[in-house]
């Protein structure tokens, strides 16, 4: 069956009540999206002859997606993320405001609030003794290589099981999660443990239909950042460490070769012995260079629903 009824005055009309056209009360913005929305899943099925069985499948789908808290989940792994992203990289080279370190997605599981420090932060809580030890290092400055003090580098990352801490109930308050004030040199020192990569929930909604494309859910090891300073642009961003399996294979499309990082094994590290941190390390630097700007929307971070925030 191959029907074509999107151009028809009935269905004009329709998708015109849909969207609350004929009538003043609501909110003008939501109508045209809404509007748009419906007219292109309306052309959807049209044009791919979508059955009832897989509307209704797709409507299921929906519900299962929210019950199981996944849309922010299965929105990187369609790219959707990242397609942000792209846009974002276009308007900042529209503005002048290009180069620096590159951003890459945030992805849902942030807490706000973590614990301030100044220079060097401890950001695991000491239980995962079974971890190797990281020393994450790196000095924040600008575009022409000066450093920044008191710019904040607020870091985030998984557990060795690829586990998060909120979300992963098991783990301390704010474990693997700090803000840490640069320096007079412009740097931050961390010590941690290295993360796991991790995947999505096998039987949950999202890997469900990645199935379906043929495709897996897994995310190599990473660490999350946000950095800001007076005047520069804020950055969200995040380092793949090299050798996963996963490093240039990720669901959620976060990879950029500028911010893939090798993990070094140490005997011994002076920079970390100067804050206690004794024995082999493995030390993952990350330098990070932000772009001024007197834009204050452009200094701090979009808005989006955060735990904590
Ligand atoms: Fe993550």
């Amino acid at each position: 069956m191959s029907v074509k009824t999107m151009e028809t005055q009935e269905v004009i009309e329709l998708l015109e009540k849909v969207a609350g056209f004929d009538r003043p009360a609501g909110n003008d913005r939501v109508k045209t999206i809404i509007h748009r929305v419906m007219h292109d899943v309306f052309q959807i099925i049209e044009d791919l002859d979508i059955t009832p069985e897989e509307f209704w499948s797709a409507v299921y789908y929906i519900n299962e997606l929210g019950k199981n808290g996944e849309a922010a989940l299965l929105a990187p792994g369609l790219g959707m993320d990242k397609y942000l992203d792209i846009r974002m990289d276009a308007e900042d080279e529209q503005a002048g405001l290009a180069g620096g370190t590159p951003r890459t997605i945030e992805g849902p599981l942030y807490v706000a609030g973590a614990p301030m420090s100044e220079g060097f932060a401890r950001l695991d809580d000491g239980t995962d003794t079974g971890a190797e030890v990281m020393l994450l290092k790196g000095v924040v400055t600008d575009e022409n290589n000066r450093p920044l003090a008191n710019a904040i580098v607020d870091v985030w990352h998984a557990d060795s099981k690829g586990a998060y801490s909120y979300f992963d109930p098991s783990q301390s308050e704010y474990n693997l999660r700090r803000r840490i004030k640069t320096d007079a040199e412009g740097r931050y020192l961390a010590q941690s443990i290295i993360p796991s990569g991790y995947g999505c929930p096998p039987e949950g909604s999202t890997q469900a239909l990645l199935t379906q494309l043929g495709r897996h859910g897994q995310r190599p090891a990473h660490i999350h950042f946000f950095i800001s300073a007076p005047g520069h642009k804020h950055l969200t961003t995040q380092i793949n460490l090299a050798g996963d399996k996963y490093t240039y294979d990720d669901f959620a499309f976060a990879t950029r070769d500028e911010l893939v990082v090798e993990a070094r094994p140490v005997t011994h590290s002076a920079q970390g012995e100067r804050h206690g941190v004794t024995g082999p390390v493995t030390e993952v630097e990350f330098n990070i260079q932000l772009v001024s700007t007197d834009r204050q929307d452009r200094q701090a971070m979009h808005q989006r629903q955060r735990v904590m925030a």
